[in-house]
């Protein structure tokens, strides 16, 4: 987050001050003096209980538990910084196996020489991979002797923030795809409408945030090859897997999305949601070197070697990467296939449930993200952040914010159903979301013993 300087002289005082510390501490200034480990340690952790829990933390795609021998190799390699090759040169070796891994799951066409890189997340590796098709497009109208002034990049307008950032950060004008009712994501004919000659790619999501559908690309790669064909562009697609590159390849390997389809040229996926690792990892990968222009590539001589990089940033852990391997290891094809079954099939369960205990609409569709969205049927007299505070009561974390533009007047609540939430815990959350309910029905028809909780406001920046 970006902080701003805090005013005032605001204190700590440890509620255990007195056996351990008999002074106050300054929160927003540096201690003139140090303090022993174990009463900082206590300060810090005893703060972080006003955190959320992450076990019932049912808003984030991202990772909140894994096996004890991960977080023991992880442990171990916390001192190790990834950008020193020369000097951890298996740590390097180790991201390499992890590329060549998920191109061939991707199927690159030529897997195990595939180009791509570990990065921090999947914001990381779509600002590399939307630089990668600004130059190649730059390029191309540089051998026209066409200008390059003006790229636009065209995407649905339930695209994450990411992408939005990209835009401005990078100077290409984003042209979003309206959403309509009942067409939650990115629409071909409409899409295919805002192509044109300075068009640096398309974006298909394999899993909208919003409401985790996986979008037609399919249908895309079909109507922008059509549309090269009849003008001589070359307009590419670039795939933002961000949570469907670990769902997809193991729940529905016919589904042609990936570099099957030709004109996918790159793919971005976060290790840290499905691919089962603690925050920190995401990964990009080109469809071979070509797509990746060589002058992007720095080649960094840096204690002792030649090291090619490509990346927004120089240092950073290599102990998520280490822990992406072990995932790999540990879980092989079989292993993330049972998992994602099992995500799967609480999704279907919490649908199912959700719409029988509530005057509910469910938006989420089976066969896609393992996710629940849903939205309130009809007018009623609360909303679904009231829902949402109540749940919080009880210690669910369950968002409650409206649709991406176009559709922002729909308000919804979303489950993701991560590896920590049992069929148990999905059973209990059922009976609370129909409390929630009931209470807040009896509470509009005046009763008195339906307490007074609500929660207005809007959860933005899902992730
Ligand atoms: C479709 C999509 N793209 C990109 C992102 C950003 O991913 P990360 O948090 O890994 O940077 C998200 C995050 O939820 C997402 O859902």
């Amino acid at each position: 987050m970006l902080s701003h300087t805090v005013d005032g002289q605001g204190e700590l005082t440890p509620a255990y001050a007195s056996r351990y510390l008999t002074r106050s501490v300054p929160r927003n200034r540096l201690p003139e003096e140090r303090m022993p480990p174990e009463v900082a340690y206590q300060i810090i952790a005893d703060e972080l209980n006003l955190d959320g829990n992450p076990a019932l933390n049912l808003a984030s795609f991202v990772t909140t538990w894994m096996e004890p021998e991960a977080d023991r190799l992880m442990a171990a390699t916390l001192g190790r910084n990834y950008i020193d090759a020369e000097e951890y040169p298996q740590t390097t070796e180790i991201q390499s196996r992890c590329v060549a891994m998920l191109a061939r799951l991707f199927h690159a066409p030529d897997g195990g020489r595939s180009v791509g890189t570990a990065t921090v997340g999947s914001s990381e590796a779509i600002h590399l991979a939307g630089l990668a098709l600004k130059w190649r497009w730059r390029q191309r109208r540089a051998e026209q002797g066409r200008p390059a002034d003006r790229p636009n990049l065209v995407m649905g307008h339930n695209v994450q923030v990411c992408w939005e950032k990209f835009a401005r950060y990078f100077d290409v004008e984003p042209r979003y795809v309206a959403l309509t009712e009942g067409r939650w994501v990115l629409g071909v004919e409409e899409a295919v409408e805002l192509v044109d000659e300075n068009t640096i790619g398309v974006v298909g999501i394999l899993g909208s945030t919003y409401t985790g559908e996986y979008e037609p690309i399919g249908e895309l790669d079909a109507a922008l090859t059509d549309l090269n064909a009849r003008t001589g562009w070359d307009v590419p697609i670039h795939v933002d897997a961000a949570s469907g590159g670990f769902v997809a390849p193991f729940l529905r390997p016919d589904l042609r999305w990936d570099f099957r389809l030709p004109l996918v040229r790159s793919i971005n996926v976060s290790g840290h949601k499905y691919g089962l690792v603690y925050p920190g990892v995401g990964w990009v990968i080109w469809r071979d070197h070509r797509q990746l222009p060589e002058d992007l590539v720095f080649h960094v001589n840096y204690l002792g070697s030649d090291q090619p990089t490509f990346n927004l940033n120089f240092s950073r852990g290599a102990g998520q990467i280490l822990a992406q391997y072990y995932n790999f290891l540990r879980l092989g094809r079989a292993g993330y296939t049972e998992i994602m079954t099992g995500l799967e099939g609480t999704a279907r369960y919490l649908a199912d449930s959700v719409a029988r205990v509530g005057p509910f609409e469910v938006l989420s569709k089976p066969g896609t993200l393992p996710l629940v969205c849903w939205r309130l049927r009809g007018e009623r007299p609360y909303t679904v952040f009231d829902i949402s505070a109540r749940l919080r009561q009880r210690g669910w974390i369950v968002p409650a914010y409206t649709l991406a533009p176009d559709a922002e007047h729909i308000s919804v609540l979303r489950v993701v159903v991560r590896e920590g939430l049992s069929r148990d815990m999905a059973e209990l959350l059922v009976s609370d979301i129909g409390r929630a309910v009931q209470d807040l029905e009896r509470r509009a028809q005046g009763d008195p013993a339906a307490r007074d909780r609500t929660g207005e406001g809007k959860t933005r920046g899902v992730c």
